[in-house]
């Protein structure tokens, strides 16, 4: 199915909005409950413009044998309206909870019945409201970028992440050195794996992540909790 110049145009302001706010929590979740009125978010951000959910759920599924992915309990990180959480069902995943800023994205995800639990809740420092070792994978697209999840909250996505799980970051390859995390996020990443928090399993460029935008795929193993940080 094609979409029209129009949508691509629409979706291509909105992104620029959402992604230059600048670091402040209140205003990106307010911007995103704006965009999913109606269905507007689902429809300017469809599979043919923003492949970056199936791009997620193939990486969490080529992680998880299909034996295990009926159980296997996952986080979405920054979750919108439940893209990631739809292509992971596509995988046989089907236990998800979601985690956004944004209460009108999530509403719209509700809507779909897609998860157990919703939190509506920004990720950054602070300690998330999840106990620790709770899930086998958190799991995130889109939602880094500036004014987004900021890079020293990786740590909290370790802390809810059980031994021998998974978190993955799907995100727009320009944004790994510009922004909020230029000579900040890979390093944070090395650090924590240097500090035994967890294995990097890959790093992978995927080409039209969004729009024309390529994007890198991260995949981290966590490793056992006496390493975890609080
Ligand atoms: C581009 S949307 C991606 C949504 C969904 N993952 C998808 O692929 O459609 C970015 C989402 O990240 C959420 N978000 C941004 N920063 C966040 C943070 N620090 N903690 C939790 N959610 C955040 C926004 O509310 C928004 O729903």
């Amino acid at each position: 199915m094609s979409t029209s110049q129009e949508t691509v145009t629409f979706a291509r302001d909105n992104l620029a909005e959402a992604y230059t706010i600048g670091g402040n929590p209140e205003k990106t979740a307010t911007f995103y409950s704006s965009w999913s009125k109606g269905d507007n978010y689902d429809q300017h951000l469809n599979p043919n413009l923003y492949r970056g959910p199936e791009i997620a759920a193939q990486a969490v599924a080529d992680f998880f044998p299909s034996s295990k992915r009926g159980d296997a309990h996952i986080l979405d990180v920054a979750a919108g309206t439940g893209f990631v959480a739809e292509n992971l069902k596509k995988h046989g995943f089907m236990r998800f909870d979601a985690l956004d800023a944004s209460e009108g994205m999530l509403q719209k995800a509700r809507q779909k019945g897609l998860y157990d639990n919703y939190i509506c809740c920004y990720l950054d420092t602070n300690k998330l409201p999840i106990l620790e070792d709770t899930y086998d994978c958190a799991v995130t697209s889109g939602g880094m970028g500036e004014g987004h999840i900021p890079y020293n909250s990786l740590d909290q996505l370790v802390r809810v992440v059980k031994p021998g799980g998974l978190v993955c970051i799907v995100m727009r390859e320009e944004f790994v050195n510009h922004s909020q995390y230029k000579d900040l996020l890979e390093p944070y990443m090395t650090r924590l794996e240097k500090e035994g928090h967890w294995q990097k399993v890959s790093r992978t460029v995927v080409e039209k992540y969004v729009l024309e935008h390529n994007g890198v795929v991260y995949k981290f193993k966590v490793l056992p909790g006496q390493n975890k940080t609080e």
